[in-house]
C-alpha cells in the first residue's frame, strides 16, 4: 500500500469535480481522471455526457471532434454518438444499414453540481458531499477556476486538513507569524458528511484579506471547522464574530498519481456587496501559496502511518490518511 491512486479500483467508484459547468459550451472538452482519458460534451438542451475519449472505430480521440445535432461527432470519419453513447450515424454506410453492435461509446456517469461537472468512472459508492448552504437564499456561491497542480491529490488533502502551515506558507495572505502553536485537536463528526475538528485561529487581516473578512482590524479571530469526506474532499468553514460565514469546499481531483485538478467553491452569507472577483482574488492567492509549497514535495502521499512523523497538530490528516488507506485496501488495517 504505497498510496498510488490510478491502480486502485475503489477510487473509480467516487465522484470527482473535473470542470466548471459554465466552461463547457458547444465544443467537447477533454479531461483525464485517474489516468483515464475522457470527453465531456453538452447537447443543445444542456445535458452533459461523458465517455472514454476513444472512438470505437479507429481509436481517434473524440474530444477534438464537434457536437452536431446534439451528438458527439468523431473528427476522423464523422461517426456520431448520442448522449447515452449510442452510435447513431456512420457517414460511410448507406442509408438503412444497421450500425455494428460494438460501435457504441463507453459512457461514464456525469453530474452537474455547485457550478461544476462531476464524473464517476464506476458505480458511485457515495453521493457528492452535501453543502446545505447551497440552497439557502442568504448565501451566495462563488466558483473559482479549475487549476492543474503538479501534486498528488493525497498531499493536497493532507495540506487542506492542516492549519500548522498557516504562519509559514500563507505569509502573503492571512498567515499570522505570531501564532504558531496549534491548540489540542479534538476530532468529531461535524455533520453527516464531514469528519474533522473545530478550532479558533487568529489570522493577519491584510488589505487583501479584509474584503473577505469584512473587517479592518490588523488581526481577526476566526472560528473554523475543517473536515474531510472520503476519499479526497475537504470542507473548511470560517465564522467571524460579525456573523459572516465563509465556507470553502476544496476539491482535489486525481488526474494521475502526481497531477491533480484543483478547484474550490465558496459560499458566503454576506450582503453580496464585495465583488465575487475580490473574494476569488484573495482565495486564489491563498491557493497559490499552497500550490507553490506542495509542488516542491515529490511523489504520492505515503499511506503507511510509520512512513511519516506526525505530531498532535496533524491529528486530522493522520485520521484522514488512516481512513483513506482503509478505503483503498480494507485488509491492510
Ligand atoms: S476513428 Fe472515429 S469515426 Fe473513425
Ligand atoms: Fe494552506
Amino acid at each position: 500500500m504505497d498510496g498510488t491512486l490510478c491502480d486502485n479500483a475503489v477510487l473509480r467508484d467516487y465522484w470527482y469535480a473535473v470542470a466548471r459547468a459554465d466552461e463547457l459550451h458547444s465544443d467537447p472538452h477533454s479531461v483525464r481522471l485517474l489516468g483515464v482519458d475522457l470527453v465531456l460534451w453538452r447537447n443543445e438542451t444542456g445535458t452533459v455526457s461523458a465517455a472514454h475519449d476513444r472512438c470505437p472505430h479507429r481509436e481517434s480521440p473524440l474530444s477534438p471532434g464537434t457536437v452536431r445535432d446534439g451528438c458527439l461527432e468523431c473528427p476522423y470519419h464523422g461517426w456520431q454518438f448520442s448522449g447515452n453513447g449510442e452510435c447513431v450515424r456512420i457517414p460511410s454506410a448507406s442509408a438503412g444499414t444497421p450500425v455494428p453492435p460494438r460501435s457504441h461509446l463507453a459512457v461514464v456517469r456525469c453530474s452537474e453540481r455547485y457550478g461544476l461537472l462531476w464524473v464517476c468512472l464506476g458505480t458511485p459508492r457515495a453521493e457528492i458531499p452535501h453543502i446545505v448552504e447551497d440552497t439557502r437564499a442568504d448565501y451566495r456561491r462563488i466558483n473559482t477556476p479549475v487549476e492543474v497542480w503538479q501534486v498528488s491529490a493525497g498531499r493536497m488533502v493532507d495540506n487542506f486538513c492542516d492549519v500548522s502551515h498557516f504562519p509559514f506558507v500563507h505569509t502573503g495572505t492571512f498567515g499570522n507569524d505570531q501564532q504558531t502553536e496549534v491548540p489540542s485537536v479534538s476530532l468529531s463528526q461535524l455533520d453527516a458528511d464531514f469528519y474533522g475538528y473545530d478550532y479558533t485561529v487568529e489570522v493577519a487581516n491584510t488589505e487583501l484579506a479584509s474584503s473577505a473578512s469584512g473587517q479592518s482590524a490588523g488581526v481577526v479571530q476566526r472560528r473554523m471547522t475543517t473536515g474531510f469526506n472520503l476519499p479526497l474532499t475537504v470542507r473548511s468553514t470560517i465564522h467571524y464574530h460579525t456573523g459572516l460565514d465563509h465556507i470553502l469546499l476544496l476539491l482535489s481531483t486525481p488526474v494521475d498519481d502526481t497531477t491533480s485538478l484543483f478547484t474550490f467553491v465558496v459560499w458566503r452569507n454576506d450582503d453580496f456587496s464585495v465583488p465575487a472577483e475580490d473574494i476569488i482574488r484573495f482565495d486564489l492567492a491563498i491557493g497559490a501559496e499552497d500550490k507553490r509549497m506542495l509542488e516542491r514535495v515529490p511523489g504520492v502521499m505515503p499511506l503507511d502511518q510509520t512512513a511519516l512523523v506526525s505530531v498532535q497538530a496533524d491529528r486530522c490528516s493522520v485520521e484522514w490518511r488512516r481512513r483513506f488507506r482503509e478505503l483503498l485496501s480494507p485488509s491492510a488495517t
